[in-house]
């Protein structure tokens, strides 16, 4: 008999990093490369992705004057995970799409993991929970000096969040975090020196991914 694989057929990536490492402006290129290499493409991002999950990340990115346990932080966030893999992630990849999502669950194991000091094993096997095991095919993780992101954030003009305002030493345990991480996993996971400039942090992305669609023979591309 045939082997069926319960694997959906389309591409999981994600892209990780620390605050103002570039996730969201090469998730962005790369969307726009998948798009004209022939594959159907949706982008989306955690917290959010849903109506729900991004009232989430409202509540979770605003600043309160009531303190938040790291635990209600974790729970929040698996919350607002479970009804993006359920609503827009899993359907997507049933359809053959190729997923870009800015964070996913590297973050939670760097940020409130490493960076608030919860315990990994909990909050793995938690997050296995929430996800139903779902993995990322490929992970994108930018990595650049806490200086250098924070201070890209502060000159785009965005507005300060709750993560923005952590003292420095944070930072660098989320970023020690991810170097963990990337290590662990180094076939799904891909560590990305992004300091140098946008262009060429675009073209090792795009390198990074076509050598890993070759790689893998995967997917087929998307006919429209
Ligand atoms: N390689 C780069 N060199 C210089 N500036 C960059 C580079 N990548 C991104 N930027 C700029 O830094 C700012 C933050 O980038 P971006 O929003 O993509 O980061 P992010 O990782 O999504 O941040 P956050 O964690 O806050 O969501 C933007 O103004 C962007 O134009
Ligand atoms: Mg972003």
């Amino acid at each position: 008999m045939p082997r069926v694989s319960r694997q959906p057929p389309g591409i999981f990536i994600t892209l990780e990093g620390g605050e103002g490492s570039g996730k969201t402006t090469q998730a962005r290129r790369l969307c726009t490369y998948l798009t004209a290499q022939g594959l159907s493409v949706l982008r989306t991002r955690e917290p959010g992705g849903t109506l729900l999950a991004e009232r989430i990340r409202t509540i979770l990115l605003n600043r309160s004057k009531e303190s938040v346990a790291p635990e209600t932080e974790a729970l929040l966030i698996l919350a607002a995970r479970r009804q993006h893999v359920d609503h827009v992630i899993k359907p997507a990849l049933a359809q053959g799409k190729a997923v870009v999502c800015d964070r996913f669950s590297d973050s939670t194991m760097a940020y409130q993991g490493y960076g608030r000091g919860l315990d990994l094993r909990t909050l793995r096997t938690m997050n296995d929970w929430a996800t139903g095991k779902l993995v990322p095919h490929l992970t994108l993780m930018f990595d650049v000096p806490v200086s250098v992101g924070l201070r890209r954030r502060r000159g785009d003009g965005s507005t300060q969040n709750r993560m923005d305002r952590e003292a420095e030493q944070f930072h660098k345990n989320v970023r020690a975090g991810f170097h963990v991480l990337a290590k662990k996993e180094p076939r799904r996971i891909l560590l990305i020196d992004a300091s140098s400039s946008l262009e060429s942090v675009e073209r090792t992305v795009e390198q990074c991914v076509t050598s890993w669609l070759k790689r893998h023979r995967f997917p087929q591309p998307h006919r429209r």
